[in-house]
């Protein structure tokens, strides 16, 4: 047995199972820039990275940092202030309706979800919640209710008052106009019962909405006094080619949810970042948790805006983003055409032809020395990092080619 092998095994004895964890496909030895490399010495370019890769792993800029503030001060009391939490909430807030925002943090973007469904409820004095069928916002008792039908009869139950509509990348369902009309629908059958509406600017499957669906839907809440809350989760922090995902669409959400990359891509941290008008229940603790103010995950986050900020990475998202789609868009690899959607480096690639199937897709991607996970039987996700260079670009971009050479050559046996 492989020392990969033997702990994927050992792994496998004493974590619980679970779908997409334990057992593992592989045991990992190190993890840099876009790359990560497996006990048993293979080397993958890492198109998934749970989504929290946006520097590349194992940034020299972060780890630095959070060795310095180690030293430093570790952790601190939520109690007390301390300079790395503090100078993250003047920055984060700096951003996002011009100053006029404030915050809190915490440590996952689950518990950030639900803490923003708080705020939402508190200002509303209502409680219900609209969420798109299929969406994701995290698996807590409140945030997974808001994916919709199917969740196993086992879990019991989950958060209530959450109502459903179609979501706008459901093409064959109607799209962003049986969305619209939805929402339309679910405000009159629950007039004054809404508090907000949930959902990602732009899914993480890689599926751009129209340019108006974000403006409508927004101007439909303003009238009937829904809070937006925009879970950019996956999708923020420069990933789509703008520092927030909605700037993309012209809509400033109420509340902006980031999470992910946010910790450096070594640490867990959550933002959720909101109109200061929001800031009316101080006898509550409304995101109350043990490490929200932890220095050390504040700085990792400093560290990563100052990283972004320093290399311009939003618009070097951009531009690789257009480089992968003048590589693969449209082109034909070995009888299959190849699509790239998306924006920035939040891509998917879409083989036409036989649906292949998820598992086969992600099978075929690591033969082809690429982790990555399938968006649906025919896709597979392009999760880069900013960082990447134009020769990694080109190299992502033939792995890919030669993926589909291989899944056209297996359709003709
Ligand atoms: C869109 C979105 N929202 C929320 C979450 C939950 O974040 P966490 O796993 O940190 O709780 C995820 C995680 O994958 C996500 O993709």
């Amino acid at each position: 047995m492989t020392d990969g092998a033997n702990l994927v095994a050992r792994d496998a004895t004493v974590f619980y199972h679970q779908h997409g964890s334990s057992p593992c496909i592989g045991a990992l030895r190190t993890a840099r820039g876009l790359w990560i490399e497996d006990m048993d010495g293979r080397r993958y370019i890492d198109l998934h990275g749970n989504s929290c890769h946006h520097l590349g792993h194992a940034h020299p800029r972060i780890i630095a940092a959070l060795k310095d503030q180690l030293d430093e001060l570790a952790f601190s009391p939520r109690r007390f202030a301390n300079a790395p939490a503090t100078e993250l909430a003047e920055r984060l807030t700096g951003r996002f309706r011009n100053g006029r925002s404030r915050l809190l943090l915490l440590p996952g973007g689950s518990e950030a979800i639900e803490t923003a469904i708080r705020l939402a409820r508190i200002a509303t004095g209502r409680s219900g919640i609209i969420a798109l069928e299929g969406s994701y916002h995290g698996h807590g008792m409140g945030s997974l209710g808001l994916s919709g039908r199917g969740l196993d009869p086992r879990l019991g139950s989950q958060l209530t008052d959450i109502h459903h509509i179609a979501p706008y990348w459901d093409h064959a369902g109607g799209g962003a106009e049986a969305m619209l009309a939805d929402l339309a629908a679910c405000f009159d059958q629950n007039r004054g019962r809404i508090a907000c509406l949930v959902a990602e600017p732009m899914r993480s499957n890689a599926h751009v909405p129209p340019p108006d669906l974000w403006p409508r839907c927004a101007e439909m809440c303003t009238e009937q006094g829904v809070k937006l809350i925009f879970d950019e989760i996956p999708s923020g922090l420069g990933k789509t080619g703008r520092f927030f995902a909605h700037e993309h669409f012209g809509v400033t959400p109420d509340i902006v949810v980031l999470g992910k990359a946010l910790g450096g891509g070594v640490l867990p941290l959550a933002a959720v970042i909101g109109d200061e008008s929001l800031n009316l229940a101080p006898e509550l603790a409304v995101g109350h948790y043990t490490h929200e103010k932890n220095p050390l995950l504040a700085r990792a986050a400093l560290a990563t805006l100052d990283v972004i900020e320093d290399g311009d990475l939003a618009a070097a998202a951009v531009d690789r983003g257009r480089q992968l789609e003048r590589l693969l868009d449209g082109r034909e690899a070995g009888g299959r055409r190849l699509a790239l959607r998306g924006l920035g480096l939040l891509r998917a690639l879409s083989f036409d032809g036989a649906p292949a199937g998820e598992a086969v897709l992600e099978q075929l991607a690591r033969e082809a020395g690429l982790s990555a996970t399938a968006k649906d039987d025919r896709s597979i996700g392009v999760s880069l990092p900013l960082i990447s260079s134009d020769e990694e670009i080109r190299m992502v971009a033939n792995r890919l080619c030669h993926m589909a050479e291989v899944l056209s050559r297996a359709d003709e046996c």
